[in-house]
């Protein structure tokens, strides 16, 4: 332990030189369009909450209303007998939704992506991933028995190459729907033909997309209108614009029923608590009655893409809620960061290994909650920023 605890203090060390340090701060509030962190108050452009759900009183009610009904716990596993009602509605109702024969509920997401990429491949198989897939599709990749092959972002060209080059009995393409520190969205389309020309399934990571994509808000399958044939499998992450946790993989029922069967993360581990799957089916029927909580974060995104264009930020080609502004060294990125808190904003550095080296940057998220003034006073203080920092 002594050898092991002095190499872990050089990594730790190392990690605190290079500036790649992280920190955990303790909130005092809940989520919304301002949050205490230590005793200071925020204008929040830091969360996920991109309808502003995370606290909103008829989910709250939903949540309590289920745990007077069914406790807290989820008690024990969905296959032994944690698997509730309000479990089983909440798969039933996105399966419908989303126009799939199946769903499956997994607490997490990160639980959700290590389920598929492990449960449906085996050796001589072969996942191809966006090189900025999310950490749990990629660890996911890392775990599974066959090849895992990394193509360039969004490069449909060198997918296609590296499915000529590699050779493999059967195949799964999975990339992010939104990519989650850049913002950008996938090619759907692109990804869709070489699907089919190589006899792939597509799987996709919505996380991003749900809530916030389509016509109707139902993600990347509403924007793209993506049959299930197209693609046969999608993880819906929950704890971002849905406001609660956990993550719904949703497709083809021969899919979903290995994943049952065969997912280790689904099969041991306790079942989450059902008054999430009830906060959940609120959250949905939210999305589909406030179709103007959307319209009016879509235009948030309009009005801060048009008036940073306008003052020279640093802007990233995102249509999304999720707008970095690339500022290249850690110090320019945490700079920016500090002065931004300084001014009651939070706003994230985001620096390897999460980002490739040069490339950090401040994550700003928008979301309904904000308004019009409070993006103009971002830009404002940006800008300041900028000015003192050419
Ligand atoms: C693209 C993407 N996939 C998966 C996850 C993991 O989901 P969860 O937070 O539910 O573990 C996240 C973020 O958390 C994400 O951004």
């Amino acid at each position: 332990m002594k050898h092991l605890k002095a190499r872990l203090q050089q990594r730790l060390e190392k990690r605190e030189q290079a500036q790649w340090m992280r920190t955990v701060r303790k909130a005092q509030s809940p989520m919304g369009r301002e949050i205490h962190i230590e005793n200071q108050q925020f204008l929040n452009f830091s969360s996920n909450d991109y309808l502003g759900f995370a606290n909103h009183p008829q989910i709250r009610q939903a949540t309590i209303d289920a745990i007077a009904q069914y406790g807290v716990g989820g008690g024990a596993s969905h296959i032994i007998c944690g698997h509730s009602e309000p479990h089983h509605h909440l798969e039933r109702k996105i399966a419908e939704l989303l126009d799939r024969d199946d769903a499956l509920l997994f607490s997490t997401g990160f639980m959700a992506n290590l389920a598929v990429m492990t449960s449906l491949l085996e050796r001589k198989d072969a996942v191809f991933q966006d090189r900025w897939n999310h950490a749990s599709l990629i660890d996911g990749g890392l775990a599974q028995p066959g090849s895992f092959v990394r193509f360039k972002h969004n490069d449909m060209t060198d997918l296609q190459a590296k499915l000529e080059s590699t050779p493999a009995r059967h195949r799964i393409i999975c990339a992010d729907s939104v990519f989650s520190m850049d913002g950008d969205i996938c090619d759907t389309q692109g990804l869709v033909s070489q699907a089919q020309a190589y006899d792939a399934l597509l799987y996709l990571d919505d996380a991003h997309g749900i809530g916030v994509l389509g016509d109707s808000g139902l993600g990347i399958i509403d924007h793209a209108k993506l049959s299930q044939e197209e693609l046969p499998l999608i993880v819906l992450t929950l704890g971002k614009a849905l406001g609660c946790a956990g993550a719904l993989v949703v497709g083809e029922k021969t899919l979903i029923e290995t994943i049952r069967q065969y997912g280790r993360s689904y099969i041991y581990t306790t079942a989450s608590p059902p008054a999430i799957a009830a906060g959940v089916s609120k959250a949905l029927d939210l999305l589909a009655e406030s179709p103007g909580t959307r319209q009016h974060l879509s235009a948030l995104i309009h009005y801060f893409i048009d008036k940073a264009t306008a003052c020279g930020l640093p802007l990233m080609p995102s249509p999304t809620p999720i707008q970095p502004l690339l500022l290249g060294s850690e110090e320019a990125a945490l700079s920016c960061q500090t002065f931004l808190e300084r001014k009651g904003i939070l706003a994230t550095a985001i620096r390897p290994p999460t980002v490739p080296v040069g490339s950090c940057r401040v994550r700003l998220t928008l979301t309904a909650s904000h308004t019009f003034a409070d993006i103009d006073y971002l830009l404002a203080s940006v800008s300041q920023w900028l000015e003192a920092n050419e």
